[in-house]
């Protein structure tokens, strides 16, 4: 795994240039993986969903549709990408939601509140030394037996897979900071059960779709 590169102070502007062309890439080469996670979420219509770190809202709009008659909470570190959920949220003509602007290494949200966490391509920009300490914050605000699905860009097995970490490894900003990690031992170390992970390809770039639930 490359370290970190994109500075903790860097992600807010980063992620205020990046909020208009985001969505380029992330339907060109994510949308798979996404797929696969809300089909792990599997979203009950009545549950008390959060995700962190909505970006534009492609994953957020779809818990919500999914969840007409629950309540749906988001949060993310940028004001800008935090305005274009807010936008898709309010065409889905839905209530039960709300969104802020927080982080994930600290969630503004009881103890054994969430039916479900989900996220998404967040981890690919913490430091490694980072996931246990905001994993257990995922695992706090979890209901027992409450589950967390992830994807994440990850570090693919082909040779073509190398290309998206020599791209990170030439100029981090190209990939909005984001390299490939894998965060199924974090998850593992921090408790969560039943744990099980797939690494999705789409034109050459790898995620890892993370499922696991906290102790019933
Ligand atoms: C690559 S985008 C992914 C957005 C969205 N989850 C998706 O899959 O399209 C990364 C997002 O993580 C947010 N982010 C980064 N670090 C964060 C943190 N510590 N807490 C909350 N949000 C964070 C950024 O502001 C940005 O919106």
């Amino acid at each position: 795994m490359q370290p970190a590169r994109l500075p903790s102070e860097r992600v807010v502007p980063t992620y205020t240039w990046i909020a208009p062309v985001h969505d380029l890439l992330a339907l060109l080469v994510e949308a798979d993986a996404r797929d696969l996670a809300h089909r792990w979420a599997a979203v009950q219509d009545g549950e008390r969903v959060l995700e962190v770190a909505v970006g534009t809202g492609l994953s957020f709009r779809r818990l919500l549709r999914a969840n007409p008659n629950g309540w749906t909470d988001g949060l993310d570190r940028t004001p800008a990408m935090l305005r274009r959920t807010r936008r898709r949220a309010e065409r889905t003509g839905l209530s039960g939601w709300t969104l802020r602007q927080g982080t994930a290494y600290a969630l503004p949200y009881p103890a054994d509140h969430f039916d479900l966490v989900f996220n998404s391509y967040m981890f690919d920009l913490l430091p490694a030394s980072d996931f246990e300490p905001v994993l257990r914050e995922f695992y706090r605000v979890l209901v027992p037996g409450g589950r967390l699905v992830m994807a994440n860009m990850t570090i693919g097995p082909a040779w073509y897979h190398q290309v998206w970490e020599m791209l990170y490894a030439l100029h981090p900003p190209l990939l909005g900071g984001c390299r490939g990690v894998r965060v199924r031992p974090a998850m593992e170390a921090v408790g969560f059960s039943a744990v099980r992970r797939a690494v999705v390809s789409q034109w050459t770039f790898p995620s890892e779709v993370l499922y696991g639930r906290k102790s019933a």
